[in-house]
């Protein structure tokens, strides 16, 4: 609920635990007043003035010295007019001069939720609020509209801005972040998600220290190496106890997420488009949009936080094709065979996994052009006929008759050098003019900032698509952007081209997604290369990383379950020894990590055991039978993989309470090992539940005395428990 107080210009954001409110104060600064468990009334009461040594004045109140920017909690911050903290604006005028200075003009509020035009947003009904509250400057003619779309019941709200230029000159933008959030403490944790290609999303916390901390993104995707979601929260904050601040921002290019700890003791947050290289022209009239960001302020601890950005970005976030279905089990070729395949391996992959209930076979890179290895092909989008005789149209029947879908691996971003596309236009590859630009994996990055370039890509993976019948698509993008200059933009615009390149990625994704309804796009960059909440608007799942050793894995699913939940994490049980580390697991622990995900399998089938081919089919049935538990649930994370404890372990509940599953796999073994107890999570304590078929567990005893661990024997055991309330 958003409660506008017009006459003493109060907002009040209310959703069901939490309160935000902001207040443009007796100068139409807009003052951030409030942001936490919910609370009624003007909040204003907080803000506290004192003259500041050196703190500059704001002209209007120069008489008065204890009113500054520098010390007052901004809801948008500027620069170069006295608050010396983290911009969220910076506008360069025609006079040179970069400052940015903002005054409350108007408000409005309505039913349902904005959009943004070009960029992913969160969507839905009237169960959407929208406020705008617009600010001006002045001097520079411009108008800041500040969105606020609140979505009570999980206690979402999200934030976009739109700039525009109402002057008649042309002014640059410097920096346009799309969240600014100060508090007015600073004994807070900073929890950032880091790691590399193999092992994404780590959680690092830390306490703020004086000055500005952070993490962000100028590879032009968001990155294996930190994530555009991050937290703040009490320093005694854990998985059920606290008040946490978690943060997304909806955004698969440059990020930057800084905190500032600063004098006195309060904090700022700003997050948005990363202002490196950044530089946006906007002529008289122009306007420019920032990404959006999505809040969840979660009183009661981090996993709360969590399971309500699972429930918002499940049911408000991603376009599903599949919505109300299972998505199918599937099967990809790549850690199998490599480049190394042809019609007739695929149709006996099928042959093998079809009778296991494996339902999606996925052909990985391989398939077009000149590829038998990574450097060449990328950019010609037609079938090699060596390996697919008779192309799509003969394979996919093939593989339906043995009653699968097929799926297919596109890499649309990029252009070997040695490929038809690339001789034709090698001006549409990003270079430097006189640079040798860097390769990586051998390619090059097309220049998606260029409509001409996304259109003729789009028309050839059109033509692929519609010749047959495809299922799926992973969009994959393998490696960083360097070298970004256009050909296609003046010196003076060469700043626009790292954002242009991200609106040409999600233009070409929502012309596939519109032509396409019915195909489920996974995202993929390497692996979990650009995994946000941006990607997730196009693309339901996104692969979560190259690494598909199942202990690796558990710390990289646990990492990226702090914001995003299970239905959107790509995880396949492979062969072993593991390709990314050599490391042998059992099959059972493979299938019960791969499980908390999207799960397929990445191995050949034809290489399996009798044995192994029982238990995978036990796996794809278990996880059909309990699918929307697996995929729905409310998720617990019991314990961290990155403790020194033994396991780790983690719980799905159905909303009603009614059923569970708990998953747990050994990390480390000891000899004569002490008898363990686990503690569960959100069942319902009146309930008795049967686990696995068997017993009377009341659930009040489960989740305050614990259900006794058996005695481990043998490496990376696991355990599932499902538990059905009697
Ligand atoms: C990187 C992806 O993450 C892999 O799964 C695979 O699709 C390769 N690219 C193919 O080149």
């Amino acid at each position: 609920m958003i409660l506008l107080d017009k006459e003493n210009k109060i907002f009040t954001l209310h959703t069901q635990n939490t309160t935000y409110q902001m207040k443009a104060d007796q100068y139409n600064v807009l003052i951030h007043t409030y942001y936490g468990p919910r609370t009624d009334g003007d909040l204003s009461y907080l803000i506290r003035y004192a003259d500041r040594a050196c703190a500059p004045n704001p002209e209007e109140a120069c008489l008065d010295r204890t009113y500054s920017l520098n010390t007052l909690p901004q809801e948008y911050s500027t620069c170069g007019v006295g608050d010396f903290r983290l911009p969220s604006l910076e506008l360069e005028l025609p006079c040179g001069s970069c400052s940015a200075d903002l005054r409350y003009t108007g408000c409005e509020l309505r039913r349902g939720k904005y959009a943004l035009e070009g960029l992913p947003a969160f969507w839905g009904g009237d169960e959407w609020e929208t406020l705008t509250v617009t600010l001006e400057d002045r001097a520079a003619q411009v108008s800041v509209e500040m969105y606020y779309g609140v979505l009570e019941r999980y206690d979402l709200i999200t934030r976009a801005v739109r700039v525009v230029n109402q002057g008649t000159e042309t002014v640059r933008l410097r920096q346009c972040a799309s969240l600014c959030l100060d508090f007015l403490r600073s004994d807070l944790d900073l929890i950032t998600f880091n790691g590399c290609h193999l092992m994404e999303r780590s959680p690092d916390r830390a306490p703020l220290r004086s000055g500005v901390q952070g993490v962000g993104s100028v590879r032009g995707t968001s990155s294996h190496q930190h994530n555009p979601f991050v937290v703040l929260c009490d320093r005694d904050a854990n998985e059920d106890y606290g008040l946490c601040y978690g943060a997304a921002l909806l955004y698969s290019g440059n990020f930057q997420a800084q905190a500032e700890a600063s004098q006195y003791d309060s904090a700022r947050l700003v997050m948005g488009i990363n202002p490196y290289q950044f530089c946006w022209t906007l002529a008289p009239g122009e306007a420019f949009t920032a990404p959006e960001a999505a809040l969840i302020c979660s009183p009661s601890g981090l996993g709360q936080m969590s399971r309500q950005f699972h429930r918002a970005i499940r049911e408000h976030l991603i376009q599903d094709p599949l919505a109300g279905k299972r998505r199918p089990v599937l099967i990809n070729n790549w850690e199998a065979t490599y480049f190394d395949f042809d019609a007739e391996k695929l149709v006996n992959f099928a042959k093998a996994a079809a009778p296991l209930g494996v339902e999606l076979l996925v052909m990985d890179d391989g398939w077009f052009g000149k590829r038998d290895s990574d450097n060449s092909g990328l950019g010609d989008w037609v079938v090699n006929p060596k390996k697919l005789p008779g192309g799509l149209e003969a394979l996919v029947p093939r593989i339906q008759a043995l009653g699968m879908s097929f799926g297919i691996w596109i890499e649309p971003e990029m252009v070997s050098e040695d490929s038809d596309l690339y001789r034709s236009h090698p001006d549409w590859a990003l270079r430097i003019p006189d640079r040798a630009p860097a390769r990586g994996r051998n390619q090059l990055v097309l220049d998606f900032s260029r409509p001409e370039v996304c259109q003729h890509v789009y028309g050839q993976i059109k033509s692929v698509l519609s010749g047959a019948h495809i299922s799926y698509v992973k969009w994959d993008m393998n490696r960083s952007l360097s070298d970004v200059w256009s050909a296609a933009l003046p010196a003076d615009r060469q700043g626009e081209v790292f954002h242009r390149y991200v609106l040409g990625v999600y233009q070409l994704l929502d012309r596939l997604r519109r032509d396409f309804p019915q195909i489920l796009i996974e995202g993929c960059a390497g692996g979990g290369g650009r995994f946000d909440a941006g990607m997730l608007y196009y693309t339901p799942q996104i692969w979560c990383s190259d690494n598909t050793d199942a202990i690796d894995r558990l710390r990289i699913q646990y990492g990226t379950s702090f914001c995003y939940p299970v239905s959107t994490m790509g995880a396949h049980v492979s062969a072993v020894p593991s390709e990314a580390n050599g490391r042998f697991t059992p099959i059972e622990t493979r299938g019960t990590v791969a499980m908390s995900g999207t799960f397929g399998y990445e191995m050949d089938p034809n290489k399996t055991t009798p044995e192994e081919k029982e238990i995978i089919k036990q796996q794809v049935a278990f996880f059909k039978e309990h699918y929307n538990l697996i995929q729905q649930g409310d998720y617990y994370r019991l314990t961290s993989p990155f403790g020194s404890g033994p396991y780790t372990a983690w719980e799905q509940v159905s909303p009603d309470g009614r059923e569970a599953l708990v998953s747990l796999v050994t990390t480390s073994l000891q000899a004569a090992p002490p008898f363990r107890v686990l503690r569960l999570k959100g069942l319902d304590p009146q309930l008795t539940y049967q686990i696995n078929g068997e017993g009377a567990w009341p659930g009040d005893a489960l989740m305050n005395a614990g259900y006794p661990l058996p005695l481990f024997h043998g490496d990376y055991q696991s355990m599932q428990l499902y538990l059905s309330a009697v």
